[in-house]
């Protein structure tokens, strides 16, 4: 029998074979290692990041998470159920304003009425601003009875959640700065500002709360919530 090939090279073939066999086997993941395997074609999949709970060599501290500022609250973790943030008592509305309304209140009411609610119910909240002028879409008469008789907790909802037409105010408008403005509305209804004032909610809890977590003493004032962050707080 004639060989097709010299031993020679069948011997070649075999270092070969073998030699391949090692090279496939030298692939597996035997032993885990720090680096990467080579990655021929990378694309992006390792970038260099920071876990959160790795050590860091930049900061100080040698961690890579950061501590909050101090002060922060977390959404969600505000006392937003309180009257002051809901406008709501019990199974009603608040009737007042539940903060001391004075003549700073007032000047801020305004300006704040005329940046976010005068484009639709007009300088005088007779529902026509410059959005009736141009297209005749008329938005709620804020003298009509029904609203003049509204509780302010009742027009404090409808501003926090909007209505109809009328978008959401909760994210825009700080919620001292939404009671100002009714504090306003009111004495375009005709009200005396100062009066206007009805320190009346008392929290779930029992204990009065005014704005930033403050407490609202009897006389409605809010004594200082303990630091002065938050920037709810009504500047004139
Ligand atoms: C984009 C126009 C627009 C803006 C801005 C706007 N409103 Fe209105 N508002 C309306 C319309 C329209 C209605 C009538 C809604 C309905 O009855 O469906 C309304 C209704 C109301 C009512 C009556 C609610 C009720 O129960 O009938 C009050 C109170 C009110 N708005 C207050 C405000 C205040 C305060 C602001 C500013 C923070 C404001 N609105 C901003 C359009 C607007």
């Amino acid at each position: 029998m004639t060989r097709l090939f010299s031993a020679e090279a069948q011997r070649w073939a075999v270092r070969t074979v073998c030699l391949g066999l090692l090279l496939l086997l030298g692939g597996c993941r035997g032993c885990p290692k720090s680096q990467p395997p080579i990655h021929l074609n990378p694309n992006m999949d390792s970038q260099p990041k920071y876990r959160a709970q790795a050590e860091s060599a930049f900061f100080a501290d040698g961690a890579t998470m950061r501590t909050p500022v101090e002060g922060t609250v977390a959404r969600g973790a505000m006392p937003m159920a309180d009257p002051l943030h809901t406008g709501r008592q019990g199974d009603g509305f608040v009737v007042g304003i539940p903060l001391p309304v004075d003549a700073a209140v007032l000047t801020r009411g305004q300006q704040r009425y005329g940046i976010y609610c005068l484009p639709c119910h007009g300088d005088q909240a007779n529902g026509r601003g410059m959005l009736y002028q141009r297209s005749q879409i008329q938005s709620a008469d804020l003298h009509d009875p029904r609203i003049v008789a509204m509780p302010s907790g009742e027009i404090f909802d409808t501003m926090t959640n909007g209505l109809g037409l009328m978008p959401a105010y909760d994210y825009s408008i700080p919620v001292a700065d939404r009671w100002a403005i009714i504090a306003y509305i009111r004495t375009l209804q005709g009200a005396d500002g100062e009066s206007l004032s009805v320190p009346n909610v008392v929290p779930n809890d029992g204990s009065p709360t005014g704005p930033d977590g403050g407490e609202l003493t009897t006389d409605g004032e809010v004594a200082a919530p303990g630091s002065d962050g938050g920037n709810e707080g009504v500047s004139g």
